[in-house]
């Protein structure tokens, strides 16, 4: 029998990457505070993002989910967000008419705020203080006061993405994301790239077909579906002191969900099956993401699915492996085996960014396009060697034109990198490196849709 479960169950257990707050008492103020506050997302629609995850476990969609690697209160404005909204709508657009597929979206949006970090302090000429863990926890400067954890960042954090979450929902709902304006979504600064040729080409067969079925007598007003679209949130439900105080009753069920966001992940760095955050997780009803590094082992994930998941419930259950592009054919396939093996539901998701970090002789830390792209490919290719669903992609991108990843259409080089490096944390595809791989994309689900072989990696070993 497992053990009895509450929302502050995991106090009771091991955890890393918390950070250690100076006052506690106003830690405890602020999160009794934040258990007052509304919800910022309903049961429900956590509950329609697992039945459209259960249609990517089946194979009948993907999933596409990104954003930001860290948001940030300095980067928090209309313009960042519509900017990614509309990369994120074409990347969507091109995977669902070029590539066959519905696409379900969940944002890196509207929440994803706290860090996990390799230390626990940095040293910078003989000056050691805590990292920085996100804007949630305390400031990037590198100064004493900035870098102490204080609680009252929780509710900034909380009053920003209820902001954030209230304009995706008008763009996603107003008209903004209306299928006839496919045309409109192009960013002023891709128009002259190769991608904004391919994207425009698309945009025009979607127009002649939309002119089409309207020929033919179909009225498409009164299909909602091409006026308008569901975007999902998600975080990495890192500071469970905020997702406790945001853990609440669905009255319309009875059961517990994290009101912070849709769907929320599990990081690599806090899988450990008897600590916190799986405990945490374990209780809560929303689809729940689990990164999988190459550290993780095929009866540990096995573990770890049986404590998120008993039930098997389809949608429940994203798996994101983060292996890296040299890693990820020594790993995946046993993992893909086990789970099959064990009779398991889940959606199987490729974030090309986390294993593919490296530093640049200019010192930034960034991620080559090639690398991302190699992953991606050797993800589709293993699962289709297997027999199981390239079921969707965790992207770190952004609707501004960064220069924060080498390569790409553009060939950002290393010397580049320092023109518009921006990022609070990882480095992000920028809008057109978004959209070069929204196509790569398109190509392998249309080939795996189609039962067509993918060039499996040397490694895989079959
Ligand atoms: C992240 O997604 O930003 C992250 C820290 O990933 P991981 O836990 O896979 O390292
Ligand atoms: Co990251």
């Amino acid at each position: 029998m497992p053990e009895r479960w509450t929302p502050d169950s995991w106090r009771g257990k091991p955890v890393v990457q918390v950070p250690d707050y100076p006052d506690k008492a106003a830690l405890a103020a602020v999160e009794k505070q934040l258990s007052t506050f509304p919800p910022l997302v309903f049961a429900g629609e956590a509950r329609n993002l697992k039945k459209a995850l259960a249609r990517v476990a089946a194979g009948q969609a993907f999933l596409l989910q990104g954003g930001d690697c860290a948001e940030s209160f300095a980067e928090h404005g209309p313009n960042n967000i519509r900017d990614f909204f509309r990369v994120f709508l074409q990347m969507a657009v091109v995977l669902t008419f070029a590539g066959g597929s519905p696409v379900v979206k969940v944002g890196r949006i509207a929440g994803q705020f706290a860090k996990p970090r390799s230390s626990p302090t940095e040293k910078r000429d003989g000056i050691e203080l805590p990292s920085y863990r996100g804007d949630i926890v305390n400031g990037i400067e590198f100064t004493a006061e900035a870098r102490t954890p204080d609680p009252r960042r929780m509710v900034e954090a909380y009053r920003q993405a209820a902001a954030t979450l209230n304009l995706l929902r008008a763009f996603a709902h107003g008209g903004y994301a209306n299928l006839a304006s496919v045309h409109q979504w192009m960013l002023g600064f891709v128009k002259d790239s190769p991608q904004s040729r391919r994207y425009m080409e698309l945009a025009d067969r979607i127009s002649e077909t939309l002119v089409f079925m309207r020929a033919c007598g179909l009225d498409l007003e009164s299909h909602p579906e091409l006026r308008s679209t569901d975007v999902y949130t998600s975080h990495e439900a890192l500071l469970l002191g905020f997702e406790e105080a945001m853990t609440r009753i669905d009255s319309t069920s009875g059961d517990w969900y994290a009101t912070s966001g849709h769907m929320v992940w599990i990081g690599d760095r806090t899988r450990q099956p008897d600590h916190a955050h799986i405990e945490y997780c374990r209780g809560i009803r929303n689809p729940i993401g689990l990164k999988c590094g190459p550290s993780l082992k095929a009866d540990e994930l096995l573990r770890l699915i049986d404590i998120l998941n008993p039930d098997n419930e389809p949608g429940r259950l994203t798996l994101i492996g983060r292996f890296g592009s040299d890693k990820v054919g020594e790993h995946l396939p046993a993992f893909v085996r086990a789970v099959k093996r064990e009779g398991r539901t889940v959606v199987w998701s490729c974030d090309p960014m986390h294993g593919n970090t490296i530093t640049s002789a200019s010192g930034y830390k960034t991620r080559p396009f090639d690398r991302i792209l190699s992953e991606v490919k050797d993800f589709f290719a293993i699962h289709a060697a297997e027999g199981t669903y390239a079921g969707g992609v965790h992207l770190e991108m952004t609707g501004q034109n960064v220069t924060e990843c080498t390569g790409g259409a553009r060939a950002i080089t290393d010397a580049d990198l320092n023109n518009r490096y921006h990022t609070f944390c990882d480095p992000r595809l920028n809008a057109e490196q978004s959209i070069d791989l929204a196509f790569l994309l398109a190509e392998l689900l249309k080939k795996e849709r189609a039962g067509q072989a993918v060039p499996l990696p040397a490694a895989a070993g079959l």
